[in-house]
């Protein structure tokens, strides 16, 4: 965490229709932030998620009888869509959205439809459907439209206290990938302390919002009284460089990483990497079994057309009908299989140990179960890589 003196004021025009959309985190926040850009200008609107009317303080201050509120009953997004779509034609353009999340320890979260993820998956439905809004306001030179998320984390993004909450830190990917894809929409992801009042933590938001310096992504404020608020955001910092050959405590040639997806793709190319400095062990996992490679596929190089034409004609040859599903079940198998023996060797040639686990890693209970036999082979596991995933990309 860095400090960051507070930021210049850029002098901006509002936007042509300054509409900006408020969601309701249940504190008194939300009332006083809207009436402050209600005082600036702005026309606020008030978005209330599905399990937020359960978390409404009971004495917070109310809205203001003007400012228009939306209140969701479910988390679908065709309610969400038909809302904003109401609102618009009534309001017209969107040119701010400020999605306030809730306090991590906002008892319901836990009990919503969504569970955790809930709330953030309103706020990212919410981003995605006033994308089109914020782009075209945020078009013009003289005016500026935001996507901002406030968390109520610990004031130093979740680095201070150690009041890291994961679900709601994921609004800080969110502002990230919408701040590449929408250059023109000012994003920010903003940590206040829980303590800060509703007073302190509005006015943070606000000069947040006329910052003229695109570069930082993230903020965050704490501490109040006689000093004020303390700004700042994160710099990475390299802790230990795992290139260069080390030995410690916590990393010795008996260390065990279990590796989720480390057998294939970008985590079987850290590995590798790893095992050149780390001579340690690594059992990697994932759902592919390593079968022998079939005849028909002996000899056939990697080319995946001519992998595909013999899959087809072992299928043919064997009575059955080579759909084009059936072809590439068969050739991602024999490309798996592959992949994972090539993966492996290449470990082991680094200077590393590396068995390979077929497990699905949603599944604890048989994970564990397959693990066991290795871990009573090579030792018991000391450290966890996770990089299994399943490539879906796509735009907000
Ligand atoms: N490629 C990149 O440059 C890059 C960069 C940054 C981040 N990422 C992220 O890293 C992750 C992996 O990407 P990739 O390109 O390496 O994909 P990939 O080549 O498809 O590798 C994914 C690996 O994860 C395993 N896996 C998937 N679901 C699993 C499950 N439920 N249980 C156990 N293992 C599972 C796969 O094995 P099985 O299919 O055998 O289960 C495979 O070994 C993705 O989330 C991706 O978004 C990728």
């Amino acid at each position: 965490v860095v400090p960051l003196a507070p930021p210049d004021v850029l002098h901006a025009e509002l936007p042509e229709n300054p509409l900006c959309l408020i969601t309701d985190d249940g504190s008194s926040l939300a009332p006083v932030l809207a009436k402050a850009l209600s005082e600036q200008g702005w026309s606020p609107v008030i978005l209330r998620f599905s399990g937020i009317s359960e978390l409404v303080k009971k004495k917070r201050k109310p809205f203001a009888k003007e400012i228009p509120l939306i209140e969701l009953s479910s988390s679908a997004e065709s309610e969400l869509e038909t809302s904003l779509k109401s609102l618009t034609e009534k309001h017209g353009n969107i040119g701010g959205f400020i999605h306030l999340h809730p306090a991590s320890s906002a008892p319901a979260e836990s009990k919503l439809e969504d569970g955790a993820n809930a709330f953030l998956k309103q706020a990212f439905l919410t981003a995605k459907n006033v994308c089109t809004f914020l782009n075209e306001a945020g078009k013009s030179d003289s005016s500026r439209s935001h996507f901002v998320t406030v968390t109520r984390l610990d004031g130093e993004l979740g680095m201070g206290s150690g009041q890291f909450g994961a679900v709601g830190s994921g609004l800080s990917g969110l502002i990230k990938t919408a701040g590449v894809e929408w250059p023109d929409v000012f994003c920010r992801f903003v940590d206040l302390q829980p303590e800060l009042t509703a007073d302190t933590a509005a006015s943070c938001i606000l000069q947040e919002l006329l910052d003229p310096d695109l570069r930082i992504k993230e903020v965050g404020y704490s501490g109040s009284g006689k000093s004020g608020t303390r700004r700042m955001t994160v710099q990475p910092k390299i802790i230990r460089d795992l290139t260069t050959k080390i030995s410690s405590k916590s990393l010795t040639k008996k260390s065990v990483f279990l590796v989720s997806g480390g057998a294939r793709g970008v985590t079987a190319e850290c590995v590798v990497k790893l095992a050149q400095t780390q001579p340690c062990s690594f059992i990697l996992l994932g759902r592919s079994t390593i079968e022998d490679e079939p005849e028909w596929a002996k000899g056939v190089g990697e080319d995946k057309t001519k992998l595909k034409q013999a899959a087809m004609k072992s299928l043919v040859d064997s009575g059955e009908k080579p759909t084009p599903a059936k072809v590439n079940q068969l050739v991602g198998k024999v490309e798996a299989g592959r992949d994972i023996r090539k993966n492996l060797e290449r470990i082991r040639n680094a200077g590393g140990k590396a068995e390979y686990v077929s497990a699905d890693v949603t599944d604890a209970k048989k994970l564990k179960s397959a693990i066991a036999p290795v871990v009573k082979k090579i030792g018991p596991v000391t450290g966890i890589i996770h990089g299994a995933g399943v490539l879906a990309d796509k735009l907000i």
